[in-house]
This record gives structure tokens, sequence and C-alpha cells, in this order.
């Protein structure tokens, strides 16, 4: 017997995040992009490796360090290591995570730097010119004095003995390279754009810094540490083997994906770079596009930063999922909205996909005792098995050309079109109805049949985006083993065994009320969102929504704030006046409390610790000046400070030995 072939490999990358910053939904977005590629080419029949990880250098993370009054290192460490921790989370971290900070990355760097310098592409320069240490680049366009054309922010003057990569060099050799390799840059947009850059002409590329002290050492050449750049990039063969890729045979790598904004890094420099060093270039690169938060990109400073954790925690990673690919035409930039994704949720997972799933189970098991039925015999009754299975044969192959080309959109709409096609089918067979007349058993058992076997279809062809869902609806279709497992390529109509034994069926999708699920998830955002990301505040993704007066105790590491950070939050005496538990929540409970010049409603988490009667005429410390917000749909306006020191972390309230007057001030 000969031996199984191997199967081809496939090697994929996100980009490697920098660690100034935990995660919010764009970086979530390219990752998830990349796991469903990564889940696709499995079912395709490829060995596949991703990779993402952390991009830990340089001064941005230098900055945010120091503010939060931390190592680089340290704090570095603390946020890739809850990078990790959420990909891990929401099941999309892919097979290796590096860090630019590892010692095989260094290695890498030094070793692909040599090899660029043994080869003649290095030469030391000095360079004078504006540099924006926020973007970490010199703005070429920039004279003395003039703010940085991309984030507005004032440039600085800045001198510096420097090695050079010589980029002027590879003009031709790139502009060759990609005639002679068209789908190198997708899509056509960011290729063009990529083709007049270069024609352009290119300039020698500065790619070490003396003016930084937290990056890789150049070897021997103290106090050079390499530019972010020259650092990165290379992370996509440190985390596959660096200076012994031939080892793991993942180098070239098949696909990069990347934001639409840092393309040029990708599809220029880093060729450039491997040219250079004498190695394999990455078969492609794809660009998406951005998120958009109310027409805008998503920024910090705009204050419209959507994390993830709050969303998955309400809904589930699928559907977010689900909606990201269904939503936004990849390649293109695409509205984010919570309006649209609960809309989505409800429309086409719940009332669409999961309603599909539980009418056939549950009429499988009421009409059939829980067993797959048989179909009728191909000669017999064909009409009534014909229209849906040919609709899944061809949907088959057209849906894995779309995923393929990367349309993820289009797959979508292809698969969900399929399951409209199934639920028409059963609403015009009225399968109740068979149910009802002898005679009719076999037909019956054939339109249940075609029911779970387009569902069985459709779970294989959805799984990439609907990874644990559609592995759910596998099982209780009594289907064994996972999913993952399955060859897209060998599915086809008439596997379903008849006499299989289905599962329990059970809801997949729960219809969510949509003020509510918003109202919760917002919520959570607002906790997540604190001005400076603390690497210590990640709440688990199960977490329920913050309640008012149990904030998390802060850890080691906190950040230390000055005084004038302090003078910002307002803090009061405050007079109970009243006191009741808010309908459906356990945890909370509404009160107006006397802050002296008003009475305020507030809502706090303060219902398993104490009595709301026990609460009324007591004194509490109020903070005063927070935005106000929601929580079930009650507004609160304040929030009581307690100590999270009672049994199981729940609040004791903070109070006063001596009396104090109402309306007092905390300073
Ligand atoms: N560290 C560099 C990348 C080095 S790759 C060798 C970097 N990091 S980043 O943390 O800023 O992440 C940028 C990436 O996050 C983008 O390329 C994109 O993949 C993703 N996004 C960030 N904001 C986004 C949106 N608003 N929308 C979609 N994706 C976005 O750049």
């Amino acid at each position: 017997m000969s031996a199984p072939r191997a199967k081809p490999k496939y090697y994929l990358t996100t980009p490697l995040y920098y660690t100034n910053g935990l995660p919010h939904i764009g970086h979530t977005y390219s990752t998830i992009v990349a796991d469903v590629i990564r889940r696709f080419k499995r079912m395709r029949g490829y060995d596949v490796t991703m990779t993402t990880g952390a991009d830990e250098h340089g001064v941005n993370v230098e900055r945010s360090a120091k503010k939060a009054g931390m190592s680089p290192q340290e704090f570095s460490t603390a946020i890739a290591v809850q990078w990790k921790q959420i990909w891990d989370d929401f099941g999309i971290a892919g097979e290796e995570f590096i860090r630019t900070t590892e010692e095989r990355h260094h290695r890498t760097v030094q070793w692909l730097f040599k090899r660029c310098r043994n080869n003649g592409y290095i030469e030391k320069g000095s360079y004078t010119g504006q540099y924006c240490i926020y973007d970490n680049a010199y703005v070429v366009e920039a004279g003395p004095g003039d703010a940085c054309p991309d984030c507005g922010r004032p440039t600085e003057t800045v001198t510096e003995e420097n090695y050079f990569f010589k980029l002027s060099e590879f003009q031709q050799k790139l502009l060759d390279f990609y005639a002679a390799n068209p789908d190198f840059i997708k899509p056509e947009s960011r290729r063009n754009e990529v083709l007049s850059f270069v024609q352009g002409g290119l300039r020698n590329l500065s790619i070490t810094r003396t003016t930084i002290k937290w990056g890789i050492p150049v070897p021997g050449e103290a106090p050079h540490v390499f530019y972010v750049w020259f650092d990165a990039l290379i992370g996509y063969l440190s985390a596959v083997g660096g200076p012994d890729f031939d080892k793991r045979g993942l180098w070239p790598a098949d696909l990069h994906i990347v934001g639409k904004e840092i393309i040029r890094f990708h599809a220029v420099y880093w060729p450039a770079f491997l040219m250079a060093a004498d190695l394999p270039l990455p078969r492609q690169i794809w660009a998406h596009g951005w998120l958009l938060f109310d027409s805008e990109k998503m920024s910090k400073s705009r204050g419209n930063v959507v994390r993830p954790r709050p969303i998955v925690s309400v809904l589930g990673i699928d559907p977010l999922r689900y909606y990201l690919l269904r939503e936004i035409v990849f390649g293109q930039d695409g509205g984010f909205s919570y309006d649209a994704l609960v809309s989505r949720y409800n429309a086409d997972l719940a009332n669409g996909l999961g309603n599909l799933a539980s009418r056939t189970l549950t009429m499988i098991d009421r009409y059939f005792g829980g067993e797959i039925p048989q179909p009728l015999a191909a000669s017999g009754e064909q009409k009534y098995s014909a229209s849906p299975a040919d609709f899944a044969c061809e949907a088959l192959t057209k849906i894995t050309q779309l995923y393929e080309r990367l349309s993820f959109s289009l797959a979508l709409e292809s698969i969900w079109e399929l399951v409209a096609s199934l639920d028409k089918y059963l609403t015009v067979e009225k399968p109740w109805t068979l149910a009802d007349k002898p005679e009719d058993r076999a037909r019956l058992g054939n339109v249940l049949y075609t029911a779970a076997e387009g569902l069985r279809i459709i779970a294989a062809l959805a799984h990439p985006v609907l990874p644990q869902s559609t592995q759910k609806i596998w099982g209780q279709l009594g289907q064994a083993g996972q999913l993952n497992d399955v060859q897209l390529d060998l599915l086809s109509w008439g596997q379903l065994k008849p006499g299989t034994k289905i599962g329990k069926p059970e809801g997949i999708f729960p219809r969510v009320e949509k003020s509510e699920a918003i109202e919760r998830i917002e919520a959570m955002e607002q906790e997540q969102n604190k001005p400076v990301p603390s690497p210590a505040a990640s709440p688990a993704p199960s977490a329920a929504p913050a309640a008012a007066a149990a904030a998390p105790a802060p850890a080691a590491g906190t950040p230390k704030i000055g005084i004038e950070d302090f003078a910002k939050v307002e803090m009061k005496v405050g007079l109970v006046k009243s006191a009741e538990r808010v309908a459906g929540a356990d945890k909370l409970l509404q009160l107006q409390v006397d802050i002296g010049e008003e009475v305020r409603q507030i809502v706090a988490g303060l219902a398993l610790a104490y009595k709301p009667e026990d609460l009324v005429g007591r004194k509490v410390v109020v903070v005063t000046n927070l935005q106000p917000r929601k929580l079930r749909g009650v507004e609160s306006n304040g929030m009581i400070v307690a100590a999270s020191a009672g049994p199981d972390g729940s609040p004791v309230l903070a109070g006063f030995l001596e009396d104090v007057p109402v309306g007092a001030r905390l300073k």
C-alpha cells in the first residue's frame, strides 16, 4: 500500500499588531478574515499555517509604556499576552503567534540584514529630515515646523547617522515582478496605487535609528537599532523558521492579509528586502478596506473605537464573523453599526439558518423518531427532491469558487439563497400536512431527507465563517467528527445516510431584542474604552455588563496618574432617597440620590449585596461627572463608589465615620 500523499502546505498571515493598545474591531476584522481563509483552505485539503502576532518595538510602544509607568518590555508583554488571549478566546489565533521581542525574531532580522549587506544593498549615510514620532516615519515633504500630513502632529527636525537600504535599486526589479505576477497585489485598485508609487521613483530607505532605544540592535553597530518596518515585516518569516525556513517548508508565504494603509510596506519594501537577501517572495498581498463608524475611520482621538469583546459576549463570535464578512465587500471600506449587526443576526441567523435547522430537526424528531428518513428513489417521484438537490450541487462549485476569490459577501449571499430555497421548499411541500396522511409517508420522508441533506451541505459551506454554530448543526444531524476535516471537494448531495440518528434539536441562534442587545453591548463598550489602555483590564468574554458599583480592583501595574487627572473626577456625598430593583436584572438597583444641588437617578450593581430598603437614608459617595448611560434601558446619571471587597468580590459601599453634609465634594 502506498503512503497517503502529504497535503500541500498553505501559509498565511495577518498584520503583526502594535502593542500600544488592545485590539479593536478593525484588527479583529483582519484576523477573522485570515481565520476564515485558514479554515476554508483546510477544507480544500491544505495543511494550513496562519501567523498572527505582535509588533512590539518603536516609539509608540515606548511612549505608551512610559505613560503607564512601565518599562517597554513589561508594558508590551502585558499587552501582547492579552492580544493572544483575545484571539484564543475567539478561536482565531491561528497556529503561530510571533512577538517581535522574541529571540527567534531578533536572530532572523539580524540574519536578513547581514544577507542584504553582504549582497551590497546596505550603505551608511546621514539623514536630516522632519520626523513624525507618532507615525515612526520621516515626512519627506515637510519642512522645519511643519505638521505631519497624516496625523496633524508637529514634526521634529532630526539628524542621524543611519544605515540605508538601497531601495532605489529595486524600482525596475519590482516593476518587472509585478508585471510577471499580476495577482501579487489585490485588489486591482491597490495594485494600481502601488504601481504608480513605484513608477514615480524610489528613494533609499533609512532602516536603522540611533534616536530610539526600544528596538532590535544592529549587530556590532550599537547604538543603532532597526527601524520598525525592517523588523516587523520579517516576523512573517521568523514565525516559520527564520534562517531555517526550509525545514518547515512554509516559505514563501501564500498570502499576507493587510489593511489598505500598510499596502506599500508589504508590496514594495518587503519584496525588495527579500530580493536583496536572495529569498523567495510571498505569493500574494491582499489589502482590505477600513471599517468606518458613522462614515469615519475608527480612532482613539475620535472616541469611536469599538472593541470586540462586548459584541462577542452578547451575540457570540460566529454572528460577528458572519456580519463582517457578509456586510463588507472584501477589499472595500464598509460601515460598521450595531444596528446592522443585530438586524443581520436576527434576520439571517435566528430567522434564517437557525430557524431552518430547528424546523427540519424538530420534524425529523417528531415524525421519524429522530432518524433521518429515506429519500425517494431517483426513478420514482424525483420531482420532489430534484430542485433543492440541483440547486445545492450547483451552489457547491460556485460557492467554493467565490471563497477561493475571497468574495466572502457573495459566497454568503449564495449560501443564504440556498437557505431561502429550502425554506420555500418546506413551505410549499408542507410536511406538517403530509404527516397527517399515512399514504404520504414516503413523500414526507423525502421532503425531510431533502431538507436535512440541504442543511448538511449548508453547514459545510458556511463552516469557514460560522465554525462553532455549523459544528453544532453537524452534530445535531448525527454527523460524526469535525467539520474542519470535511473536504469540500468531496462533498456531494446524497451522502447523508438514511437511518442516521439525529441529536436533540436545540436552538442555535436565539432571537434577541434589538435595542436591549445594543444597550448591553454599548454599556460594556463604555467600560472597556477607558482612555488609557491598562494592561490589566480586559474582562473575560463571558463577563456580565459591568455594574456601576463593582469596578474591578486595580491590579499591579495600574498606570500612575497626575493630580490633574484625579481632579477631573468629581465625587460628592449623596443621600439615597429611594431604591428599587430594576426589572429583569438580578444585580441592579435604581436609586434616587440627593447630591446637594439636585437629585440624581443612578443605576448601581448593588442588588446582590444590599436590600433596597436598607439603602434608603444612607450616605454614599457618588461620582457625579460621568457621562450618563443606560443600563437595561434605565438611565444612570452617576456612579456609587464601592470596594469589591465582599464575598466573591461583591460591592461594599464607601461611607464616612463622621457625619458629613450632603453635596460635600471629596478631594
Ligand atoms: N504593526 C503594523 C503592522 C506590521 S505588519 C508586519 C500595524 N499595526 S496596527 O496595530 O496598526 O494594525 C494595523 C492593521 O489593523 C491594519 O492593517 C488592518 O489590518 C487593521 N485595522 C486597523 N484599523 C482598521 C479599520 N478601521 N478597519 C479595518 N482594519 C483596520 O500597522
